[in-house]
């Protein structure tokens, strides 16, 4: 076995004659404070960039263009954020995922708009009830639960600059109050769930919301770890993703086998895609 001593956060693989060893080391989790309306980027953020619409039904949702907050960043005057961001490193390489480095949050992937209609459609009673939206990109999950009346929503995502600079901007452009019902973490599952951690059954998620992110089987672990440590025992994890995630190898099929194999969650299958590539909407609850 191949080790490096850097603690807990590091991958490791056998290395084998026939493959490379991949060590990845993950980033800690931290929480980030959103910045104040005086920021130059942000400013910058809220008065320049195109704002595009998600509408269903009664429900309208903002999030800034993309590409908008990208060129503000590659032209922004401070030195420091133009050679130190990941997403622009991604964005250049034209790369939706770069393992442990950049985790996808960049783009809104398809599953977001299953699950933002399936919660529309299925009148999901958010009210007074505490949100996790995890591995939330836009964050349009986690804002469409704030517009429900959610209590409480926390915001994951692996890479802090997402948070920064498109998760917090959409949250302040959908209603800026909602930036007092809300808190945003960053950094990997593993330390994520140890950082915020409640021992007290209250301060647990009614709801957990997560799409697009099960395609990497070597984070299944610490995925379901964040479930069993941060769910009510009477709470729902509502799941959106691909039953399969070619070129990585994850997908719906396999998560469902490891949660059967754990035996501590129950899944039922409550919405499948009837076009293009098969995806699905699992409802997750302790078993
Ligand atoms: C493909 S993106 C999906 C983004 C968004 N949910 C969507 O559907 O548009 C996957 C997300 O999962 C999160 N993620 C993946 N692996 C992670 C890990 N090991 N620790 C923390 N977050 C992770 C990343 O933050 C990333 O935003």
């Amino acid at each position: 076995m191949f080790k490096f001593n850097f603690g807990d956060n590091i991958d490791e693989k056998e290395e084998t004659p026939s493959s490379k060893v991949t060590t990845h080391v993950w980033l800690k989790s931290e929480q980030i404070e959103p910045a104040t309306e005086n920021d130059a980027i942000l400013k910058d953020i809220i008065s320049n960039c195109e704002e595009n619409t998600f509408q269903y039904k009664s429900q309208v949702l903002k999030y800034f263009s993309t590409v908008d907050i990208l060129n503000i960043l590659r032209t922004s005057d401070e030195c420091s954020l133009k050679n130190n961001l990941s997403v622009l490193d991604a964005d250049n390489d034209h790369s939706d995922l770069q393992t442990a480095i950049y985790e996808g949050g960049l783009k809104i992937w398809e599953c977001t708009y299953d699950l933002l209609q399936y919660i529309v459609n299925n009148n999901l009673n958010l009210k007074n009830k505490q949100t996790l939206d995890l591995g939330c990109g836009s964050g349009l999950i986690g804002i469409l639960s704030l517009v429900e009346n959610a209590s409480f929503c926390t915001f994951q995502d692996y890479n802090a600059e997402i948070l920064k600079y498109i998760t917090i901007p959409n949250v302040i452009l959908n209603n800026d109050a909602y930036l007092n019902k809300s808190n945003f973490y960053s950094g990997d599952w593993n330390s994520f769930v140890d950082l915020i951690n409640h021992d007290n059954e209250e301060k647990k998620f009614d709801y957990i919301f997560t799409s697009e992110t099960i395609y990497n089987i070597d984070c299944y672990e610490k995925l379901h770890e964040v479930f069993q440590k941060l769910l009510k025992k009477d709470g729902e994890i509502y799941l959106a993703a691909k039953s399969y995630y070619f070129g990585v190898g994850g997908g719906i099929t396999s998560f469902k086998e490891f949660m059967e194999q754990k035996k501590i969650f129950q899944y039922k299958t409550c919405w499948t895609s009837s076009d293009g590539l098969k995806r699905e909407i699992l409802k997750i609850s302790f078993s």
